[in-house]
């Protein structure tokens, strides 16, 4: 896609995501505290960075799985409507679960995927979004822990991309159009 110019301006330092998952960490261990054996699902790609972050705070017992879910393709638009791209590799029924995603926008994608695992009748079923943007939202849905609520702009890094770019910066920015 053709890209009008923009900078990055920084919005949420690594330092700062680092000890929001600390805290995050302590709350998701005694939710899940006396579990057999955790599933935590990453949705790709966006959760990648967040995921591997999370999971290393984790004292649980784990196990690791990937679901991908398309809604935006490469715009800055959610197009609503939600495609599983790639599945779940294990089954989840009767297991503890949480859903690592990196942001809820409009919340069609995490409703979405909410629906689909919960029809697959896990034990118990939580979720996570590193960001949230409540003035987004246009479903109801939230996700029982947030990393940072944040105003409506468009953000990249830690796993977040904009056109597949900048997934590798270590904190979140703000994308601005110069
Ligand atoms: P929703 O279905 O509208 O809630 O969109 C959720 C997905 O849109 C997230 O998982 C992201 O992949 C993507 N998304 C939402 N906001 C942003 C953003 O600011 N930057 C990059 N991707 C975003
Ligand atoms: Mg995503």
């Amino acid at each position: 896609m053709s890209e009008r110019p923009y900078v990055i301006d920084q919005m949420i330092s690594a330092k700062a995501i680092a000890a929001r998952i600390e805290t995050l960490c302590d709350e998701i261990q005694d939710e899940f505290a006396g579990t057999d054996k955790l599933v935590v699902v990453g949705l790709l790609r966006g959760s990648f960075v967040f995921i591997a972050d999370l999971v290393r705070e984790l004292n649980l017992p784990i196990e690791v799985d990937f679901l991908e879910a398309s809604s935006y393709g490469d715009g800055m638009e959610s197009s609503r409507e939600v495609r599983i791209l790639k599945d779940l590799r294990g089954a989840i029924e009767g297991r503890d679960v949480l859903v690592v995603e990196d942001i809820v926008d409009t919340g069609f994608t995490m409703q979405h995927v909410i629906r689909l695992l919960k029809g697959r009748k896990p034990s118990k079923l939580r979720t996570i979004a590193l960001l949230d943007k409540p003035s987004r939202r246009e479903v109801e849905v939230k996700a029982d822990w947030t990393g940072f609520e944040i105003p409506d702009e468009f953000v990249v890094g830690y796993g977040i991309d904009y056109a597949q770019r900048n997934r590798n910066l270590p904190y979140i920015g703000k994308v601005r159009f110069t």
